[in-house]
């Protein structure tokens, strides 16, 4: 019997693109085990899109719980991915849902805010039997992933306490309406940063969220692909800048760093901003007042609404996405400094959202959970990790514990 998966969702511009890498994956491949089923408010587009991809269609509005449950509780029902955003407005209403129904919770969400309300429900998951992933889209699943490996790494090789982890990301060319109004509601007079407290002697310190003013930091990244080191007379490759931000992915590293074996003090998340932009977040100290009227917010979402829907197929192929993942040991010596280059955003979202939603039928981790932990970070040799990533370029710049570097560094 297949495990029916139901993408909320499913018309918005992710949900399609979501959608139709689900038709491919699972229901172009009968030994997948998995059917996707399309969900939504809009019965006409989402009965089109249905048709178009001959799957099964379920039209439901978020404010009808008896009919989310009818949906959710059906016998094959094994787990809900929510493509809607604003996941402010969507995710309450869907995980609870899962949680009546015992079924697990998957979203794409990139809204921190909506990820520190989530989590509160972990503990009702783990006593339900349930899997609940926040944030499974491109970017968290890409730096989880990337930490989780890189910390195993470390403590393999005996190194229990780092430094500053600091992610990365290169700037997004083409945005959808959707990740435009998640990136300017992300806002705040103050930016996310994690810190470790001060711990008693022999105790693990805990991992706590610290505050910044926002636009205060900024530091350059080498964001360029390297194929080695650079030889005499070559020019130093171009560092750019990016800004502290709020990021969702500083709450799943924070999570990581807490579940491994390495001792972490600092995290901080950045993206690659133009002039503009910046200038724009430096000024959030002192218009996210602003921020929070609703006249103000009609305001930006008409315009928001004025921009395309999102960057088309031709658009997406150009636009390749560069991770970086950098760990210190907190007195300036690089101990990991790598670089993942992705597809673009959107579709590469489908592939993480969809790989992890795969983990639940492979890892029975009930309970609150980051992507990585649906994927197996200790094995030399995932088959599902090497499938995420199988369009991707790694490259690893430097690493302590490869015997070779670190007698460089020594
Ligand atoms: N984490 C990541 O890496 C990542 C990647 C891509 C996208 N995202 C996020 O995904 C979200 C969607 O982006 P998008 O580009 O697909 O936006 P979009 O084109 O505006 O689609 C939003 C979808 O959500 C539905 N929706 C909105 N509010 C709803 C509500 N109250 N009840 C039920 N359905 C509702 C819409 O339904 P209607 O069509 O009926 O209005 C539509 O189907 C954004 O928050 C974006 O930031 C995250």
């Amino acid at each position: 019997m297949y495990r029916q998966i139901l993408l909320y969702g499913a018309t918005g511009f992710s949900g399609r693109i979501v959608a139709r890498a689900a038709a491919r994956r699972w229901a172009g491949d009968a030994k997948s085990g998995f059917e996707p089923v399309l969900a939504g408010r809009d019965a006409s587009k989402l009965n089109a899109l249905g048709r178009e991809l001959g799957l099964q269609t379920r039209v439901v509005a978020l404010d009808d719980p008896q009919r989310l449950d009818q949906i959710l509780g059906a016998q094959g029902m094994f787990a809900v991915i929510n493509a809607a955003g604003p996941f402010a407005a969507t995710a309450v209403p869907l995980a609870k849902a899962a949680l009546r129904n015992e079924r697990h919770y998957v979203d794409i969400n990139g809204e921190a805010d909506v990820y520190k309300q989530l989590d509160d429900y972990g503990y009702l998951a783990e006593r339900r039997g349930i899997t609940m992933v926040c944030g499974a889209g491109h970017s968290a699943t890409t730096s989880d992933l990337m930490l989780a490996v890189a910390l195993a790494r470390l403590a393999r090789q005996g190194i229990t306490e780092v430094g500053t982890v600091r992610i990365a990301f290169s700037h997004v060319k083409f945005t959808s309406q959707g990740s435009a109004q998640t990136a300017w509601r992300s806002i705040r007079e103050q930016t996310m940063v994690v810190r470790a407290r001060t711990a008693e002697a022999g105790e693990r310190p805990m991992l706590e969220l610290d505050y910044e003013p926002s636009g205060r930091i900024e530091r350059m990244f080498d964001f360029s692909a390297r194929n080695g080191a650079h030889g005499p007379g070559q020019s130093a490759p171009p560092r750019r800048i990016a800004m502290l931000v709020n990021l969702l992915d500083l709450l799943t590293a924070r999570i990581t760093a807490m579940r491994s074996h390495v001792s972490v003090r600092r995290i901080e998340s950045f993206i690659e901003m133009p002039e503009g932009a910046r200038i724009f977040v430096q000024l959030g100290t002192l218009s996210a007042p602003l921020h929070a009227l609703p006249a103000w917010r009609r305001l930006v979402r008409s315009q928001v609404a004025l921009l395309p829907e999102g960057p088309n197929a031709e658009e997406r192929r150009q636009d390749r996405h560069t991770v970086l993942l950098e760990i210190d040991d907190g007195a300036g010596r690089t101990l990991i400094d790598c670089r993942m280059e992705t597809p673009d955003p959107y579709d590469f979202t489908a592939d993480c959202v969809l790989g992890v939603t795969e983990g639940l039928a492979r890892r029975k981790l009930p309970g609150w959970r980051t992507p990585a932990e649906l994927f197996d970070v200790m094995a030399e040799d995932d088959p599902a990790m090497k499938r995420l990533f199988a369009d991707c370029r790694f490259e690893l710049r430097k690493d302590v514990t490869d015997a070779s570097q670190h007698a460089a560094v020594a």
